[in-house]
């Protein structure tokens, strides 16, 4: 996406391999928290402050709740981390995250994917491409056993 829309390469690249950094350490809300820890780390490891800031920036942003997306940059890394969403393996992992019964799991499922499609893809050929992965999704939480 990053070369397809003429973005900065480097920018999306750092910005794609720190956006989970909170993460690591379970820490919640993981976009602020993160966000923070990637500045002091660059800035730590020498990186210049401007850049520092901007992949910050797409740390904070790419949840799409409080912060949105504003730049090429941070819309990329944004999308493309709600496009990892419509791959099935994810809500494997998602289950550690959520403590409750099948159907509560479901219901968030849905919400999430509801969001992630309408909400965090910022361009259309990229929505497209994953249209049927969603409604084969919404299909498959709203299953009722
Ligand atoms: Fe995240």
């Amino acid at each position: 996406m990053a070369k397809k829309y003429g973005a900065d390469l480097n920018i999306v690249w750092l910005g794609s391999l720190f956006h989970d950094i909170a993460r690591l350490e379970d820490a919640e809300p993981h976009d602020e928290i993160g966000s923070k820890k990637t500045y002091n780390l660059l800035i730590t490891k020498g990186f210049d402050q401007s850049l520092a800031e901007k992949i910050k920036n797409i740390v904070l942003k790419h949840r799409c709740r409080n912060y949105l997306p504003k730049t090429l940059e941070e819309k990329i890394v944004a999308s493309a981390d709600a496009i990892a969403h419509f791959l099935p393996p994810f809500y494997l992992w998602v289950g550690k995250y959520v403590n409750s019964n099948f159907s509560k799991t479901m219901k968030y499922n849905i919400k999430k994917i509801e969001r992630d499609y309408q909400s965090k893809i910022f361009f259309n050929n990229e929505k497209k491409m994953v249209r049927e992965q969603y409604n084969i999704l919404k299909k498959w939480f709203n299953f009722k056993i």
